[in-house]
């Protein structure tokens, strides 16, 4: 018969179906190590209440260690009646300290003020982790952006040539929204400094138990202000799930443009053998799976957060066994993140730019119809007659199939006499790429200072 925490008003053990249905080792086990440090925290405090002689907390620490250390080896395991990773503790902590000692550690605390507090503590290492990963792949972004200053690719706008960019200028693009996930984890890591453990079930202990002393052994700055929000609020996963998938989705945007960049048709990169994959049938594919299963995992990501945020959505306070739903999702999702991460990064960090094509496609699609419009500008003319005058060019050229610079004195003449061939100074891609030289553009002056500055804020993160 299944052994249980409430005993005294129940006739009988509860059915096999719903110790099934409620059983959460599979997934809460994770946190045994949180929940071992969260009872010798507690048994320090019953201590210092008077509840707990000092031979009494000695043996309980030594069982507790003793307990820890079985975890660790894998000797002690969650066993097919244990409920959920507190009650499997429990019972190893009885079978190491006998029922008259390992039975006074539940007083004072319940399995609601622990669960809200144990996920912060592993949610705040794995933050930790993932922030450190992150990093990675913003320093391989940079580093390829450093290796390449200088060279400039199509920027696009609807996926159309739009203006001539820096190859280093997109690629830095891509890694300062990495770089405030990572600040993002960083303040969601502040607003979770704060221990739930002492609100009890629900409205805090009379045992005159401290739950300050508690946070910080546990590395919190302090105790939650009320025990109701300590054990009902679940917004910490709620955000960190979030920051997950926002980490996902920006990973995804980059994942596709790899994949785009990648074939025959752009040919703008190339995966090194060790990051792509082949085909089992046809001999001649080299297959971006990697960026494939990045912008995949990214729908799983928001999966995870928008399942979660459903199952709190009109929650009544305080703790509704509901909430024990909220842990796969976060981990799937910290799971997904640390698995993606490191071959994301290994795959970016040896990709292979083919310069000469990103270089020659630069000013195609008539990139540079902008600065004839803006050059025009300069000479006095009004920007709507310049778009009017840069747009009837544009349309010459694709009659003709050239491009502007193409275009003859005559040809200039006949479109606007505003168009004297001096126009020709600013048909050009580096040019243009240095004319855009105002803070955040793509001058090649600016993407260098872009670059010491992100790689500043990168190592202070
Ligand atoms: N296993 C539960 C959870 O993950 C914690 C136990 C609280 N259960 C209860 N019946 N009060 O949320």
């Amino acid at each position: 018969e299944t052994v249980s925490l409430w005993g005294g008003r129940f006739g009988g053990g509860p059915a096999d179906a719903l110790a099934a249905l409620s059983k959460s080792t599979q997934f809460d086990w994770r946190l045994a190590g949180q929940d071992i440090a969260g009872s010798k925290a507690h048994a320090n405090v019953l201590h210092r209440a008077g509840l707990l002689s000092d031979d009494e907390l000695a043996g309980m620490i030594r069982g507790l260690n003793r307990l820890a250390a079985d975890v660790a080896s894998g000797d002690f395991e969650p066993a097919p009646d244990d409920e959920d990773v507190h009650t499997a503790l429990e019972r190893g902590l009885i079978e190491r300290v006998g029922p008259d000692l390992g039975g006074k550690l539940r007083a004072g605390r319940s399995r609601n003020d622990q669960i809200a507090t144990l996920p912060r503590m592993y949610l705040r290492d794995a933050a930790r982790g993932i922030a450190g990963q992150v990093l990675d792949l913003v320093d391989a972004l940079a580093g390829h952006a450093d290796q390449h200053l200088g060279v400039a690719m199509p920027g696009r706008t609807h996926l159309q040539h739009a203006q001539p960019v820096l190859l280093s200028h997109h690629l830095l693009a891509h890694a300062w929204p990495l770089l405030r996930d990572v600040d993002r984890l960083r303040d969601w890591d502040r607003r979770t400094d704060q221990s739930p453990y002492g609100s009890g079930a629900l409205a805090g202990s009379s045992l005159g138990l401290d739950p300050e002393y508690v946070a910080h052994e546990l590395g919190f700055s302090g105790a939650v202000e009320n025990s109701i929000d300590g054990t009902a609020s679940r917004d910490f996963i709620a955000e960190m799930t979030f920051v997950l998938a926002m980490i996902g989705i920006d990973v995804s945007r980059l994942a596709e443009e790899v994949i785009l960049w990648a074939t025959k048709e752009f040919s703008f990169v190339e995966l090194d053998d060790a990051w792509a994959t082949g085909s089992s049938i046809m001999p001649q594919k080299k297959n971006p799976d990697v960026a494939e299963l990045a912008r995949g995992k990214a729908g799983r990501l928001v999966g995870n957060l928008s399942g979660l945020m459903t199952t709190l959505k009109a929650l009544p306070l305080a703790y509704n066994r509901d909430l024990q739903e909220d842990k796969e999702p976060v981990f799937d999702s910290v799971d997904s993140l640390a698995l993606l991460l490191p071959a994301f990064t290994g795959m970016i960090a040896t990709l292979r730019f083919n310069t000469e094509r990103l270089e020659e496609l630069a000013p195609q699609g008539f990139s540079l119809a902008t600065d004839v419009a803006e050059w025009l500008v300069r000479q006095g003319v009004t920007f709507r007659e310049a778009h009017e005058i840069a747009g009837s060019c544009v349309r010459v050229c694709e009659e003709r199939g050239i491009e502007l610079w193409d275009l003859s004195d005559d040809d200039l003449a006949a479109v606007s006499e505003h168009l004297t061939p001096a126009v020709r100074e600013v048909l050009s891609v580096p040019g243009a790429l240095a004319s855009r030289s105002a803070k955040g553009g793509t001058a090649p002056d600016r993407v260098r200072d872009q670059l010491v500055e992100i790689r500043a804020e990168s190592a202070a993160a």
